[in-house]
């Protein structure tokens, strides 16, 4: 397989050469919405047109967290339905499948 040529810049792969990562205000409230996340055990969303940066940002959140967070990735489809990413998601963590809710709110699941 052919290496990336992927720059890492602030925990963030970039992909053009000689890019750097930039701190906007969008970035830095991703990294204020992400900690907040993880503080409370929720589940979030980070959503914007396409190509604004969103996946840059959740990098650097992530990058920015305690090395004591662990971090899984689930990997879902273009325009994946709920079903699809509740069924990653527990793939993912190596829960039972249908054990994620599919209504707002808390759901009881104890790892
Ligand atoms: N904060 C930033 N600093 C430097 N470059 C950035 C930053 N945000 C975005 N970019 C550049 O814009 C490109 C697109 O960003 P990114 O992949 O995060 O967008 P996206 O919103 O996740 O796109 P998509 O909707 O396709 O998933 C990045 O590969 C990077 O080159
Ligand atoms: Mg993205």
């Amino acid at each position: 397989m052919k290496a990336s040529r992927a720059r890492v810049s602030g925990g963030v792969r970039l992909y053009a050469p000689g890019a750097r990562l930039v701190s906007t205000r969008q970035v830095a409230a991703v990294v204020e919405a992400v900690g907040h996340t993880v503080a409370a055990r929720a589940i979030g969303c980070v959503y914007g047109d396409m190509g604004l940066g969103k996946t840059v940002a959740v990098e650097r959140a992530l990058h920015l967290l305690p090395g004591r967070v662990p971090v899984w990735r689930a990997v879902v489809g273009v325009a994946a339905g709920l079903p699809q990413v509740l069924a990653a998601l527990c793939e993912v963590l190596g829960l039972p499948s249908g054990s994620l809710t599919h209504r707002a709110g808390s759901a009881a699941i104890c790892p």
